[in-house]
């Protein structure tokens, strides 16, 4: 099946199962490494809301959920520096927090938030990403801790992750067209 979104199309890439079974993977995981540990999920709006409240619920330990907005661009040009355009409202002192993330590209957001994070002296910090893109990483220390799946230098669009705030709504996830 295929879309088309602002004349460009796209192909249905990531079905509904196979999502499923990433989020069951990547919760599988984080709950062998916090069984105990209480964390703090921080979701990453909008992008990551629907992979955040399927990885919750497929979690079976406590923890809890935090949000921030992320925002590189001033106007039409990137600062090239991250800030919290809606900011974390919770005290991450001595937690472990988890920053859940839609997809995890040139890794500068990630790079950034986490410098933030670690100036309020959590316990320990990891990201969950639902997608990434190796080939595209130019800030290492992006790297997720937890992945869905790898996947090339494709754009990708649906279950939250939009084209111009459209397309987070499509329940599975497609693939700009070659
Ligand atoms: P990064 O800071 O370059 O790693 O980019 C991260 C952000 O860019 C993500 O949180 C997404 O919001 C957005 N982004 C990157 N790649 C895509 C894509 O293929 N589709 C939709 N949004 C994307
Ligand atoms: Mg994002």
């Amino acid at each position: 099946m295929s879309v088309t979104y602002e004349g460009m199309i796209f192909d249905e890439y990531i079905s509904r199962t196979e999502i499923a079974e990433m989020v069951e993977h990547v919760a599988q995981q984080i709950a062998h490494d916090y069984a105990d540990k209480e964390p703090v999920f921080i979701c990453v709006l909008h992008g990551a809301m629907f992979f955040l409240t399927d990885l919750m619920r497929a979690f079976p330990f406590d923890c809890s959920v935090a949000t921030v907005r992320l925002q590189s661009y001033e106007g039409t040009s990137s600062t090239g520096q991250v800030r919290e355009s809606v900011p974390l409202q919770v005290d991450i002192r001595d937690k472990d927090v988890i920053v859940v993330e839609d997809i995890v590209d040139s890794g500068l957001s990630m790079h950034y938030f986490k410098r933030i994070l670690q100036s309020r002296q959590p316990r320990s910090i990891k990201v969950a990403a639902m997608l990434f893109k190796p080939t595209a990483l130019k800030f290492p220390d992006a790297k997720p801790d937890y992945c869905g799946r790898e996947i090339p230098n494709k754009f990708v669009i649906g279950y939250g992750l939009d084209l111009n705030e459209l397309a987070r709504n499509l329940p599975s996830i497609y693939a700009l067209r070659d």
